[in-house]
């Protein structure tokens, strides 16, 4: 069980008000809040070891280098990856598409497919759309139904020994919905098809285990999961890792440079050019633990019970419709409320301190579907409480008023 008043009390920014009003963060699946722990440690960091990795004989550089390379094995233990050489420090879950695709430029020709969903972040869709107009391949789309879950029976009839690539995200940022990403790994791979997730909105819910998925890629932010932005996270199986070509070309990721020929470092340095986010990796290692701490079970419950109460009350909103309703969902509610525009109520309510994100969500094939602008997205973390649902709920009625 969680004491949720402890657990607030770690987050310094959520005693602040705004607009006069007690903050309600609940933006949440665009970026949490920082524990102390990591604000602590990102200063701890520059005050005391702050030192290029991988380069200095001297001891600040030996520390820095500990620290960097102790939080990649603490990685891979969180994902139960088999090498801590499988786990690549990124900027982001961006980086870590874009890194996947731009290789694949080996792998795919014309004529082949490559699969996404209609429920991706355009993350998981420019990178790969990119990579089929330099190809030839043909990009291929999991459809979705009204509920916002993806249809299995077509993902069934879609997958061909044409596919190179299945990318999916594991819970969908702007419908909250959990992909069935097992099924969808072990299919893909009876045709010989890799499978990339894009786990930044599972990250900060949940606890993916590598092995146990079989994944070929999996990436996912920090800055989502109570670290840092700028930092992030590509695993790849071994054999994958081994068989992709560089993305960046720079310092650390050589073994030997001549202008004749130029050849690559060892994993994961081949993938890690330039003096990397150093601070950024030290400190994502320090919220996972954080996150571990409070436990991913506990996590897990608690935000099943914010979901739950959130979708109940907001459900008594008269002219509001919820959009994303998978049996399997995160703690995300996306919803529309009849006759007023998204954007106009994120405004009212943040005049209450409410803070929550309108429009597209970077998914505007989502809301093609649906027919719509955008919506208004609540997304709770496990620091949100029920009170502050009730003031979602109170400020939403308000703004109705305002605006009828
Ligand atoms: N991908 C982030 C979101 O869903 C920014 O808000």
């Amino acid at each position: 069980m969680l004491d949720i008043q402890k657990v607030r009390a770690d987050f310094p920014i959520l005693n602040q008000k705004v607009n006069g009003r007690p903050l309600v963060y609940f933006d949440n699946a665009a970026t949490s809040q920082k524990p102390q722990v990591v604000i602590d440690a990102i200063s701890k960091y520059y005050s005391e070891i702050n030192s290029n990795i991988h380069r200095g004989v001297h001891a600040l550089s030996q520390l820095a280098t500990d620290a960097y390379e102790a939080s990649r094995q603490k990685i891979q233990k969180h994902l139960n990856a088999r090498y801590a050489h499988e786990v690549l420090f990124t900027a982001g879950t961006t980086h870590g598409i874009n890194l996947v695709a731009n290789g694949f430029t080996k792998f795919v020709k014309e004529g082949d497919e490559v699969m996404v969903s209609a429920i991706e972040h355009h993350s998981n869709i420019v990178p790969w759309q990119m990579l089929c107009e330099r190809t030839g391949a043909k990009l291929v789309v999991i459809p979705m139904n009204d509920n916002g879950e993806l249809v299995m029976e077509e993902f069934n009839k879609l997958l061909t020994d044409k596919t190179r690539i299945v990318a999916v995200n594991h819970i969908s940022n702007a419908l909250g919905t959990i992909n069935p990403i097992k099924y969808i790994i072990d299919k893909a791979h009876t045709v010989g098809a890799a499978v990339l997730i894009d786990g930044a909105q599972a990250a900060p819910h949940l606890r993916p285990d590598m092995q146990a998925l079989d994944c070929d890629f999996y990436t996912f932010s920090g800055h989502k999961a109570c670290g840092p932005t700028g930092s992030g996270v590509l695993y790849g199986k071994e054999e994958w890792l081994n068989k992709l070509p560089p993305y960046q070309g720079g310092g650390e990721m050589i073994k030997d440079v001549s202008f004749e020929k130029t050849t690559y470092a060892d994993l994961p340095h081949k993938f890690e050019a330039g003096t990397p986010n150093i601070a950024g990796g030290i400190v994502l290692g320090i919220a996972i633990d954080y996150l571990d701490s409070v436990g991913f079970d506990n996590i897990i419950a608690y935000e099943q019970e914010l979901l739950d109460y959130g979708t109940e009350q907001l459900l008594k909103i008269e002219g509001l419709r919820i959009i994303g309703t998978a049996e399997h969902k995160t703690s995300v509610i996306s919803f529309m409320i009849e006759g007023l525009h998204p954007y106009d109520v994120g405004a009212i309510l943040d005049k209450m301190g409410i803070a929550v994100r309108t429009g597209n969500h970077c998914t505007q094939p989502i809301m093609q579907y649906f027919g719509i602008p955008g919506t208004i997205r609540a997304s709770f973390a496990f620091y949100n409480t029920k009170e502050e649902i009730d003031a979602l709920v109170a400020g939403l009625n308000k703004a109705k008023m305002m605006l009828a």
